[in-house]
């Protein structure tokens, strides 16, 4: 039995991660073993409940305000005595997060090979997003079996030298989760979504808890949005307020007497894309919403700098505006007004997935350790 160890710890990773443990845990060949670092609690273990993954081993290292150095030695350390107590024969970690890079390197210490999902964004700005691009870097390095979502990740890596060998472009998982979750007769189990009106309003989706947003940025983003909802009558803004208390300090300053803001605690999954699948527009600072919403032809305006993900970009349905004031008023303002604008970007596309990587993830390992001898095909060349 080949042993496969995911070590994962916070929602992301979690909801990219799910459908991967599910079709990997189907394989005869495949025995798993979940570790969790607990980087984030109760909103991993809303995701964990949601697709029931019952983990073997949870760090639990979660601290209010935790540092970025105490997140990396509390996983390295950590993760480094299960690995060295399972000795698995692949690790698996997820994306860009403290918990990825840190599994990362515990996994080389011991010497375990470690496959990358979701690898070769870049933005090569070493500061933005901060600290994930290092962490997806350095993780890269790290790396044996590299498992990018799309051609341009793979073009990325080869770039750094990964071996052509070593990179499979799989898709991304997140369209396998979405693709399972939306549901166009879904009933919201929360009282205040199913009251929303999404016939008559323009239901506005608001995420944002970026670390090199927190402060000024997000003042201006917060400041904004309180703008766009008293300038347009017909719009209401739903923020699930990240539990970062910093993020949850700003906007309820900001937010607290606004009627048409409505901020609720982080929803479970399969209430926020459904939620994300009946709004008129997203704003965000994530990196998973850049991917989700245009799946399901919802305009993105993305509230950074920098994106690691520009392929929506290239579609039409994402735009990169920064954290302006003013210039995320102009934007939003136009599409609220603009209907030819609105509908340009409205447009479903799909060029991060399609619903089947976790299914590619599983033949690349099964054919790095000899248990299948075809190489899965390459997400992209068949669009
Ligand atoms: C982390 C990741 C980021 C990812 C984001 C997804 C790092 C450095 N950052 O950022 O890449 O985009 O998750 O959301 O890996 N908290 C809770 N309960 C929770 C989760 C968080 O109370 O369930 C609070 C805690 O006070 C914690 C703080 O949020 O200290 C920040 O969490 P942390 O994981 O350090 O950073 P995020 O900004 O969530
Ligand atoms: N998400 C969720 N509930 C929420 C907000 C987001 O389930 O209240 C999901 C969303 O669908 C996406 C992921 O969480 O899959 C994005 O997480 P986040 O924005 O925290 O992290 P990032 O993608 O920026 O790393």
């Amino acid at each position: 039995m080949l042993k496969i160890m995911p070590v994962f710890g916070t929602r992301p990773e979690a909801i990219k991660m799910a459908p991967l443990i599910k079709t990997l845990a189907a394989q005869e060949a495949i025995r798993i073993i979940t570790a969790v670092t607990a980087q984030h609690r109760e909103m991993l273990d809303q995701v964990l409940d949601l697709f029931k993954i019952n983990p073997e081993y949870d760090l639990n290292i979660m601290k209010t305000e935790q540092t970025l150095t105490e997140i990396t030695v509390g996983v390295l350390s950590g993760i480094g005595e299960i690995i060295g107590k399972e000795k698995p024969d692949l690790v698996l970690v997820h994306g860009d997060t403290s918990t990825t890079f840190a599994s990362s390197l515990a996994a080389f210490y011991h010497r375990i090979p470690v496959g990358h999902v979701e690898a070769g964004l870049r933005t090569y700005c070493k500061y933005s997003p901060y600290p994930e691009e290092m962490n997806r870097k350095l993780t890269g390095c790290l790396a044996d079996l590299h498992f990018a979502p799309t051609p341009k990740a793979k073009e990325a890596l080869l770039n750094e030298g990964v071996p052509a060998e070593r990179i499979f472009v799989t898709g991304n998982t997140v369209v396998d989760a979405l693709l399972q979750t939306v549901d166009k007769g879904y009933k919201f189990k929360d009282a205040a979504l199913e009251q929303l009106d999404f016939k008559n309003r323009k239901i506005i989706l608001l995420t944002a808890h970026r670390r090199e947003n927190i402060g000024e940025r997000m003042e201006h983003i917060f400041q904004a949005v309180k703008a766009i909802v008293e300038l347009h009558h017909d719009t209401e803004v739903v923020v699930p307020v990240h539990l970062n208390p910093a993020v949850g300090e700003q906007a309820r300053r900001i937010f607290g007497e606004s009627e048409r803001i409505k901020m609720v605690p982080p929803l479970a999954y399969e209430e926020f894309v459904n939620l994300m699948d009946r709004c008129y527009l997203v704003l965000t600072d994530s990196g998973g919403l850049q991917e989700e919403a245009p799946a399901l032809g919802k305009p993105v305006l993305v509230l950074r700098d920098t994106t690691e993900r520009p392929e929506a970009i290239t579609a039409g349905t994402v735009k990169l505006i920064g954290t302006r004031r003013e210039k995320i008023i102009e934007e939003t303002s136009s599409l609220l007004t603009n209907a030819a604008a609105y509908r340009k970007m409205a447009t479903a596309v799909n060029p991060y997935g399609d619903g089947r990587a976790s299914k590619r993830i599983c033949q690349a390992i099964l054919y790095y350790f000899k248990l299948n001898p075809n190489r899965p095909e390459e997400y992209g060349n068949l669009c």
